[in-house]
């Protein structure tokens, strides 16, 4: 069984009627801003769904550059942050080239380097150390990514870390991408890096995953590429979709801080059950997830789908970069049922 078989389990076994608790997928489960959908609305009732540019329509580009800093040239909008991630190993790396990036990482990262015909260079992270992964041995790669807030973990790099790899990267000729998908979802203030190609997505800071809808922040030559790749591929993201976004980012403060007051709050609460239950873990620095380990899980793959039985899912550590005892819990519930999952979990390791 691989990580989305056992997602379909999870979700055959409820169709059946089974209650299960559901923290395997990494869905915020909360609602997308009202504002939002009826942006969305008037948009599609004054019929503007037709084709728009490859960029990302104006409105939506002057936002973004208005909050990143930045000249709308370096801004391209795409169909969620994971296609802005192929596009950009796509047009930066050839067949053969050489990726690093740090473990545990976000499966999708090994599955688009597989894809592209890329070589993964790894950077083994642990959690003895907060899940820092030491000296920045690139070897010779192309492109160096970072993800910050990290998934699967939600520690989040330190500003010195992160400027460092920036500059180190730079030096030696590569391009740094920044995925900052959860970046204000952190707990504490992420700063804004200048020098790496950055990638943003609505996802999970304003509650749209199946909206579809990130962008970039690069250099110009890079936005140009990437505006290419979007002509040939997508061609534009639907432009009501982009007009909830513009919605969503008029009230950006708001809706990401009561997001981030969600966050930080299952995040104690599961940080208070896990530590009950006997896991070892180093606690959330943002949402989404917690990434903990027990002494009395020997194969998580397994674990995993044993839960299943007992009315939970949760993701193995395994796909992350081959962490075989760790589990992937995405806070995605509300409180109780986050500390009854993971409770359950604790008494199936007594
Ligand atoms: C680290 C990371 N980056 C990017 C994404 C992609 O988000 P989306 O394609 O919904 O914008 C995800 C989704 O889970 C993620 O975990």
């Amino acid at each position: 069984m691989n990580f989305y078989e056992l997602a379909e389990k999870a979700l055959q076994l409820e169709k059946e009627g089974k209650r299960i608790i559901r923290l395997n997928i990494g869905d915020t489960g909360l609602p997308t801003p009202a504002c939002a959908i009826e942006a969305a609305c008037s948009s599609m009732k004054s019929k503007k769904a037709k084709y728009v540019s490859s960029a990302g329509i104006p409105e939506l580009r002057e936002a973004i550059a208005k909050k990143e800093g930045c000249s709308v040239d370096n801004v391209v909008v795409g169909p969620g942050s994971k296609a802005l991630l192929y596009g950009l190993l796509s047009v930066l790396a050839s067949k053969g080239d050489k990726v690093a990036f740090p473990s545990p990482y976000w499966p999708a990262y090994e599955m688009i380097c597989k894809q592209l015909g890329l070589v993964q260079v790894n950077l083994k992270g642990s959690m003895e150390s907060d899940w820092a992964f030491g000296d920045l041995a690139l070897d010779g790669a192309k492109v160096f990514m970072l993800c910050n807030p990290l998934n699967p973990t939600s520690s989040v790099y330190s500003p010195s870390v992160v400027e460092k790899c920036i500059k180190e990267v730079s030096d030696s000729g590569a391009y740094m991408i920044l995925d900052e998908a959860y970046k204000e979802l952190a707990f504490e203030p992420i700063p804004r890096y200048e020098g790496a190609i950055r990638v943003r997505s609505f996802s999970k800071e304003f509650n749209m995953e199946g909206w579809r809808l990130g962008y970039i922040v690069a250099p110009e030559e890079v936005a140009k590429k990437m505006i290419s790749y979007n002509q040939i591929t997508a061609t534009c993201v639907p432009e009501f979709i982009q007009r909830g976004g513009i919605a969503c980012l008029e009230d950006s403060s708001r809706i990401v801080s009561e997001n981030r007051a969600i966050w930080k709050k299952r995040a104690a609460v599961a940080s208070a059950a896990l530590s009950e239950a006997g896991f070892e873990f180093s606690p959330p620095a943002s949402g989404i997830y917690a990434f903990a380990t027990h002494p009395g899980i020997d194969d998580a793959w397994e674990f995993a789908i044993g839960m299943l039985d007992k009315g939970v899912a949760v993701a193995p550590g395994s796909p992350f970069g081959g962490y075989d005892k760790y589990l992937r819990i995405c806070l995605s519930q509300p409180e109780e049922f986050l500390e009854e999952a993971i409770l359950k979990m604790g008494e199936a390791l007594k």
